[in-house]
């Protein structure tokens, strides 16, 4: 299978960014690729990472190629006492200049929009799991076009942070790939794995029609080499083995098994909706996948895993 690319009609966003981000007084004429070049040329494809692009979207500060040192600034502290950025003390501005305060979403874009990119109507927002940063903004209904995408990600609006200060064009044209890709159908959508649910804990129940015994076989092809084959090898966030990660976050574990986990080993494992289904499906077998102590495991009948839990 064709992991890690998509071929995705060019954007000209680079065109654009360069505009959007100049005074109009001090805009140059837009550089042409190379207008001698024959046509068939100009009409070729760039080639957009979705899945480095996903990973922006997850956790901005830690994906390859970034090093500008960013470290949130705390929440949790009165200080301002983050690391690098525009203001160099972890905090990012706003489209006006004036930083925008950490509330406890991290200036990541998924804290902005929920893992399930649909923002107040998604999986943080107020009839779920009630995240007071999450944004009004759903960017699967969103109709805007890529290049008016990347411009808003680059100068951000009044309360959305300007990316542009801390990420390279290419970056943001990921990122905007990315959210392009998922919205479109390119890429799994989150409603083709999990549906909003106002009585499963963490707010959402794995969908209908999984393949658990595909998903088991797709396991031990794909991530038992890393998690071990019954998933107990990587301990993450310290206490949960895949498996009880699985039953217990799939609404976050499916954007990790599309695009990888910022700042591991861990890169795209699959761009099959199918296929991620039947892994979460698989991993809801509790003796298969064993968790690591009893406090981070679910209970029987939990609704998550739904008919799945096993
Ligand atoms: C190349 C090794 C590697 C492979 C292959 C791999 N993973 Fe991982 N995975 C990791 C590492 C390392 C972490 C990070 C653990 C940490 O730091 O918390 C991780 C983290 C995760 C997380 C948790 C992310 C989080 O929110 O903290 C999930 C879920 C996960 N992996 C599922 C899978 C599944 C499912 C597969 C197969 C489809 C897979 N992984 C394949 C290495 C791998």
């Amino acid at each position: 299978m064709h992991l890690g690319r998509l071929h995705l009609p060019c954007f000209a966003l680079c065109l654009s960014l360069s505009m959007a981000c100049e005074p109009a007084s001090e805009r140059k004429p837009p550089v042409r690729p190379d207008d001698t070049a024959d046509a068939s040329a100009s009409a070729s494809v760039t080639e957009i990472d979705t899945a480095l692009g996903g990973q922006i979207y997850d956790k901005w500060f830690k994906v390859e190629g970034y090093t500008g040192g960013f470290s949130p600034d705390a929440k949790t502290t009165e200080a301002i006492d983050g690391v690098a950025g525009p203001n160099d003390d972890g905090t990012l501005n706003n489209r006006d200049g004036q930083p925008v305060a950490n509330t406890g979403h991290d200036y990541r874009l998924k804290n902005l929009f929920g893992w399930d990119l649909r923002g107040t109507e998604g999986v943080y927002g107020p009839d779920y799991q009630n995240k007071s940063y999450v944004r009004a903004t759903n960017l699967l209904t969103d109709t805007r076009t890529p290049a008016e995408l990347v411009a808003w990600f680059t100068r951000g609006d009044d309360t959305l942070p300007a990316f542009g200060e801390v990420l390279s064009p290419a970056q943001i044209e990921a990122l905007v790939g990315f959210v392009v890709a998922v919205r479109d159908g390119a890429l799994p959508r989150p409603d083709q794995i999990f549906a909003l649910s106002t009585d499963a804990p963490k707010n959402y129940t794995l969908v209908d029609g999984a393949d658990a015994a595909a998903g088991t076989a797709s396991f031990g092809q794909r991530c038992s080499g890393c998690h071990g084959d019954a998933g107990q090898e990587i301990l993450i966030d310290g206490d949960y083995t895949v498996g009880a990660f699985g039953r217990m976050k799939a609404y976050e574990g499916w954007l990790k098994v599309l695009n990888g986990h910022p700042g591991s080993p861990m890169a795209r494992q699959s761009d099959d909706a199918q296929e991620i289904l039947n892994i979460f499906a698989a991993l809801c077998d509790r003796t298969a996948f064993p968790p690591h102590d009893a406090e981070h495991e679910v209970a029987d009948g939990d609704l998550r895993c739904g008919a799945y839990l096993k």
